[in-house]
């Protein structure tokens, strides 16, 4: 039986159903969709035929619902682990939503509403029971599963399983214990960002031998890359802002300060932005994370404690307004852009105080030496990402060991290509002005020497007199200041993070010093030229004009719906859903079932009001 009470009588009467027609019949009927996203069917197979499953699929690629499905299709109760309270229960209500009977156990609930659950979930009414790792290790918990009929064991966002992953969580190294304790219980395991090593950690821990690998494969086409030189932020986030007015974004930068002062700057230019950071009180973080899902139009200037697990599928834009720690890092950050498949944008800016930066956190942490090697490692293949002169996407997803056959035509480099140049000579000039200003100044004082600029300490040691004082013509400031950057993400040029950033001859400038390591630059724009450019926004997903007037009408009535349940609108139903409404304008409820995202119980809940509002304004043409 389909646990949400609907029927799918025919299927599951008839002797040895083909379980895809099965789960074909669920996904329309259950969540509204037609189609299957790639890769959902295979994994969905999988997990039906009751093989230990591991799936590797890019961010926003529909991984819920491939544990989901089979979930309501299966009798018994599927236990899904998840390492954020937030991301439990926004797909706890989302599932309640859509008529799936589904509860989480964690910290974040009370202690009624956590036994009511658990009782539901011993009484066989629950589907699928979310839970953090360490609640489900507790002995009364473990007892309990034992004793009712456990479909399968899912651990989502898998790659927190390993150390060396970007995002290790302790408690989910109480995971293998879990899997032992059920060894008949088959297991799927999630996550869209894991290496080779990652997934044989996950496998090693959580998989019985033969378990099924799915690597689906990086790519999200719909996201445009930019990776821009850092010069004034607070002007090239609000150039993005204008790019998308009216459009949820996120904005994120390295320090709460840095969140508080943006966020703050924001609001005082009138833009509608929220901060949110790990400091900030729960209920104000809360209710700012509330306002972001739930309302139109938010920017959310945030820490990366913000994102994980938020399903808002309507994000149009994703800045890195501070470098990230590393590729794998990136990716998921910019995954949480353009979850519904529309076009978005996604931007990083980065300049020579990021490095510097970043290098100090590794050198500074206590982690030991061989992890500080490996996050050196990460964070400088990030940064051949930013200085890399061929395709983003092509260099992002190698990174995977994903090989893209041609250029991508939607990042910086394919829509605007850099000038390459010859960095031999330049390079050679500021590795001379480094030696022999002894090693010890940073890169501000080593442009003023190349520039020939005379500041205090230039005359105080006599640098005015040094052969390469004032060679550097070919560049102003900025340029410099940009080639510095570039010889310092590629190893050339070393930077101090212990000091004031002085800079060092790196482990290739010998080389290059001597000509024997040719290198090519990015030509240095000028000032004028490195603003981003205007107008090249992506087309959300839109309405025709003359049906803009209902679809703004179908919005204020999600908007309100969503106010009455106390749910995120989205949850209601996606942008998508009402844009399909307002241009096909179904007369029934026949009709709108056949809208996408519309499933039965939706139908049920809210297809009346929805008919009514359509047809109020078909009345009124
Ligand atoms: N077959 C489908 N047709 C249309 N939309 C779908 C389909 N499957 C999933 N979706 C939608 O895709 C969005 C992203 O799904 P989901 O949250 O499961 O992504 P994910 O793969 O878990 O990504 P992440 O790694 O970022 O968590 C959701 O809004 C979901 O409703
Ligand atoms: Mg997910
Ligand atoms: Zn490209």
């Amino acid at each position: 039986m389909l646990s949400t009470g609907m029927a799918l009588p025919d299927l599951h009467t008839a002797a040895d159903p083909d379980p895809l027609i099965v789960a074909r019949a669920a996904l329309a009927e259950v969540f509204g969709f037609h189609d299957f996203r790639p890769g959902q069917e295979e994994v969905i197979t999988s997990l039906l035929a009751g093989r230990d499953t591991l799936a590797v699929m890019p961010t926003g690629a529909g991984k819920s619902l491939c544990f989901q499905l089979p979930a309501v299709i299966d009798g018994g109760l599927t236990v899904v682990v998840s390492p954020l309270i937030a991301l439990m229960d926004d797909q706890v209500r989302a599932l309640r939503l859509q008529g799936v009977a589904a509860g989480a156990l964690h910290s974040g609930r009370s202690r009624e509403d956590n036994s009511d659950t658990w009782r539901e979930a011993m009484a066989g009414r629950l589907r699928l029971l979310y839970a953090a790792p360490e609640r489900l290790m507790l002995d009364g918990v473990m007892e309990g599963l034992s004793r009712i009929r456990l479909s399968r064991l899912v651990v989502d966002e898998a790659h927190c399983i390993s150390r060396w992953g970007h995002a290790f969580r302790p408690e989910y190294l109480a995971l293998p214990r879990l899997r032992a304790r059920f060894p008949g219980v088959p297991v799927a395991a999630f996550t869209a960002t894991a290496d080779a090593p990652t997934r044989r950690d996950i496998i090693e821990n959580l998989c019985s031998g033969d378990a099924e690998e799915f690597v689906f494969g990086f790519d999200r086409p719909n996201l445009t890359i930019r990776i821009a030189e850092k010069r004034d932020p607070q002007r090239q986030i609000i150039a993005i802002l204008d790019d998308n007015p009216a459009r949820s974004g996120i904005v994120y930068r390295l320090s709460r300060r840095s969140v508080e002062e943006t966020a703050a700057d924001l609001v005082r230019r009138g833009y509608n932005a929220l901060p949110y950071h790990a400091g900030m009180p729960a209920e104000q973080r809360a209710e700012n994370q509330d306002r972001f899902v739930s309302e139109d139009g938010v920017v959310m200037v945030a820490t990366i404690a913000f994102g994980m697990g938020i399903d808002k599928p309507d994000v149009r834009f994703v800045v890195h307004a501070d470098l990230p720690s590393s590729i794998e890092a990136y990716y998921q950050e910019i995954g949480r852009a353009g979850r519904d498949g529309a076009p978005s944008t996604v931007t990083m800016l980065y300049g020579l105080a990021d490095i510097r930066q970043r290098r100090r956190f590794i050198d500074d942490s206590d982690a030991p030496d061989e992890q500080r090697r490996v996050e050196h490692q990460r964070l400088n293949a990030l940064l051949g990402l930013c200085e890399t002169t061929e395709c983003r996407r092509k260099a992002l997803l190698r990174a995977f060991g994903e090989e893209l056959e041609e250029r991508c035509g939607n990042c910086d480099v394919c829509l605007d290509p850099p000038d390459v140049i010859d960095g031999t000579v330049p390079a050679q000039k500021v590795l001379s002005a480094i030696l022999r200003t002894g090693s010890r100044y940073g890169a501000a004082h080593v442009v003023d020497v190349l520039t020939g600029h005379v500041n205090d300490a230039v005359t105080q040691y006599g640098h005015d007199a040094l052969p390469t004082f004032g060679i550097g013509t070919e560049f102003d400031k900025n340029g410099w200041r940009s080639v510095i950057r570039q010889l310092v993400a590629t190893g050339v040029v070393d930077i101090d993070t212990t000091g004031y950033g002085a800079l060092m001859l790196g482990p290739r400038g010998r080389a290059v010093l001597k000509g024997e390591d040719p290198i090519g630059l990015r030509r240095p724009v000028k000032e004028d030229k490195a603003k981003p450019r205007r107008g090249k926004s992506s087309p959300a997903v839109t309405a025709s004009p003359q049906n803009a007037p209902l679809l703004t009408a179908l919005k204020a009535l999600r908007r309100d719906i969503a106010r009455e349940l106390g749910i995120p609108a989205y949850t209601v139903f996606h942008d998508r859903s009402l844009t399909e409404m307002a241009e096909r304008r179904p007369g029934s409820l026949d009709a709108l079932s056949g809208i996408h995202g519309v499933g039965a119980a939706k139908l049920d809940k809210f297809g009346a009001r929805f008919l009514a509002e359509i047809e109020a304004s078909v009345g009124s043409v």
